[in-house]
């Protein structure tokens, strides 16, 4: 069984955080969502990876290399435009050869893993499986619509009126039978080989496709909430860990992660949050469900709730909650006359002043 992992696409922009970068390395408790996916690839016993990249492909290099630290082996599958799913598994055709494999978009998370849905597909092999879940803005997604007895009837690629509030997730089940099925479609109306129609059709052809409803799920859709969400989960699953340097002046409480290099001084951290390497606390408060990235400072501030791309500094500004600050940002104090809100902000940020 080999994989293919989707982490191209153009390096447009990415909602709500920053205008550059592969959206597939948006940090989750200050690891990319893309190597959540590698990890529980490999945890399903899975060692051949092709890789599709596209304009961001250097980036990406950078952070996965050759996927040994994973324990998987990499191949890079250029794609020159993002044409679409189904031409990725074109493109992909003489990596994947007969094997069977698993599709990963790369920026989609999976709460616990997919080691049981390839356990499963392993031993039942239909001629394809896929993922489902429960949301409440199907129209951003591909849904599907099922029978009484759960049998996948039909699927719609973002339909202006959904049949069902079934999204399908980015984890997908192949047996070669998915190559005839690519080639067979056209492109949709946002000029995308779909793989939702590529597998509408092996449906047609009577196929078996088959799916399962999980929970626990979560993709970028510019939605800080869910983002503050997802990134919750991941820390309350971390096991505590201080690598860095914390002076007697602070406190530490609960599942904290402080990695090498970082430093605490005359600080309250409460877990479950992550201080990156490099980073630097003075004389704050970092509350509950707080991932800060790398490289960044934070003084004489209270931050709660929350997510801090790495180097950005926040000094002496009172208390932050709910907030997702992106990378090379600086919060301070606005000082001298007149009294007022001093802001650059890039397009698309959103600011909630409290005075
Ligand atoms: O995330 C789940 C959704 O993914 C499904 O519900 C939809 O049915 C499916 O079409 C897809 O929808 P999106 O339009 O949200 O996919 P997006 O363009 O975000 O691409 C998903 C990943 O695949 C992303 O990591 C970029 C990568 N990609 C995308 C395209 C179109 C490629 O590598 N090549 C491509 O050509």
């Amino acid at each position: 069984m080999k994989a293919l992992v989707l982490s191209g696409g153009a390096g447009t922009r990415l909602r709500p955080i920053t205008h550059t970068s592969a959206k597939q390395l948006v940090p989750v408790a200050n690891k990319p969502v893309l190597f959540y996916g590698l990890e529980s690839l490999a945890a399903a016993g899975v060692t051949e990876v092709g890789m599709i990249v596209g304009d961001t492909a250097a980036e990406i290099e950078e952070a996965v290399g050759d996927g040994s630290k994973f324990g998987l082996r990499v191949t890079y599958i250029p794609q020159e435009h993002p044409l679409g799913l189904a031409h990725a598994v074109l493109i992909a055709h003489e990596f994947l050869g007969d094997d069977d494999f698993v599709m990963y978009l790369g920026d989609n998370f999976i709460v616990g893993g997919i080691s049981g849905l390839v356990d499963e597909f392993r031993e039942t092999r239909p001629d394809a499986q896929i993922l489902l879940t429960h949301v409440p803005n199907p129209r951003a997604f591909g849904v599907a619509e099922l029978d009484a007895d759960g049998q996948v009837i039909g699927l719609e690629e973002k339909p202006q009126e959904p049949k069902s509030d079934l999204a399908l997730v980015g984890v997908y089940l192949f047996t070669p039978a998915i190559h005839d099925a690519v080639r067979a479609i056209k492109p949709s109306w946002r000029g995308e080989l779909e793989i939702t129609h590529a597998i509408q059709h092996l449906i047609d052809q009577r196929a078996d496709v088959r799916s399962t409803v999980i929970k626990g799920y979560w993709k970028d859709t510019g939605n800080v909430v869910d983002m503050l969400e997802v990134n919750r989960t991941v820390l309350e699953g971390q096991e505590p860990r201080i690598d860095g340097e914390v002076d007697e002046a602070s406190q530490i409480v609960g599942r904290v992660v402080v990695e090498a290099g970082a430093r605490v001084t005359n600080s309250r951290i409460v877990g479950p949050a992550v201080i990156g390497a490099g980073t630097v606390v003075g004389d704050s408060y970092v509350g509950p469900f707080t991932s800060i990235a790398e490289n960044c400072r934070i003084t004489e501030s209270e931050l709660e709730f929350s997510i801090v791309l790495r180097d950005s500094s926040i000094d002496g500004v009172g208390r932050i909650e709910s907030s997702l600050i992106g990378r090379h940002v600086e919060v301070t104090p606005a000082t001298g006359t007149p009294s007022a809100h001093r802001l650059v902000l890039g397009d698309h940020s959103k600011v909630q002043i409290r005075s």
